[in-house]
């Protein structure tokens, strides 16, 4: 495994950074050559580098190269399907109590950007089912999980199907679910959730929340559902320039988190029915 401040080498991704902030992603490549508007820098001269290197065009400008973030690489990656966006992401792991040793069923993997965050999410303990209905998203999403982990990692198992078909007999902790039609697996996640397992859903118009609501609300069998957006806004720091950035990302999606209830007392308990 790389470790952060290890030395580049051949075929991995390099992020540059140029004294005014901007970012450049590229792919190391010995026999090629960076070209941007302050000058060239041949790749060579990168690789065998260790990570934060100060490296200089041939204009004399310094440029520092970096792995890329998970964030960058999912914002910068050549998508398939729309990625969920880091901010959506990181808040879908809090909320959706997303922890070290859980097994989540994720659909779709679509491009995989969320698969990668849940990968890290669980740890080596974890283990992320990610169903994707479409051949040729599967695939695209194997080759850009691949290219910013090296490989599929230990704790991801690819599957193409569907996930309502994929779920019977699974005995999952948590359910993530980034595609249209959540609600119709509402059935089959409260089969096979036990007490307190997590359903969680991004959707990205309020038609799609309400009808995901009420499946959740009409199957008895969730309680504590949730639903909420994410709003982040950058902002420019420039001398005495200190404001909100003029442009932001307005609207991606809702998220909506619920948790299994038990309809039915246990057996010799004087507890109530949740619902
Ligand atoms: C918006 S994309 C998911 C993006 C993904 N979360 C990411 O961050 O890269 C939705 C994907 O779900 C897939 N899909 C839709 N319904 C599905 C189902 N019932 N089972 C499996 N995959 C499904 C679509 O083919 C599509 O690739």
């Amino acid at each position: 495994m790389t470790r952060t401040g290890d030395e580049f080498v051949e075929g991995e991704a390099c992020l540059l950074s140029d004294p005014k902030d901007r970012e450049f992603l590229i792919t190391l490549d010995s026999s090629k050559t960076f070209q941007f508007d302050r000058g060239t820098i041949p790749h060579g001269d990168i690789i065998g580098c260790p990570e934060g290197s100060t490296v200089r065009s041939s204009r004399g400008v310094l440029v520092v190269a970096m792995r890329p973030r998970l964030a960058d690489h999912v914002l910068r990656m050549k998508r398939g399907a729309a990625v969920m966006y880091p901010k959506d992401a990181g808040a879908l792991v809090t909320w959706a109590d997303i922890a070290p040793g859980c097994v989540v069923v994720e659909a779709g993997t679509g491009s995989g950007a969320l698969t990668l965050t849940l990968s890290r999410a669980v740890g080596p303990d974890g283990m992320i089912i990610s169903v994707e209905r479409r051949e040729d998203h599967a695939k695209h999403a194997r080759r850009l999980i691949e290219s910013f982990a090296g490989a599929v990692p230990d704790n991801v198992d690819l599957r193409i199907g569907e996930v309502e078909e994929v779920l019977i007999g699974l005995k999952p902790d948590r359910i993530v679910l980034d595609i249209p039609e959540p609600w119709d697996c509402v059935p089959i996640a409260a089969d096979v959730l036990s007490g307190g397992g997590g359903f969680a859903c991004y959707l990205p118009t309020v038609p799609q929340v309400q009808q995901v609501r009420e499946a959740l609300s009409d199957s008895r069998s969730f309680s504590g559902s949730a639903t909420f957006e994410i709003l982040m806004r950058s902002w420019t720091v420039e001398g005495r320039s200190v404001r909100p950035d003029h442009r932001m990302v307005g609207h991606t999606g809702f998220l909506t988190v619920s948790r299994k209830s038990l309809r039915e007392p246990a057996v010799g308990s004087t507890a109530q029915p949740a619902l």
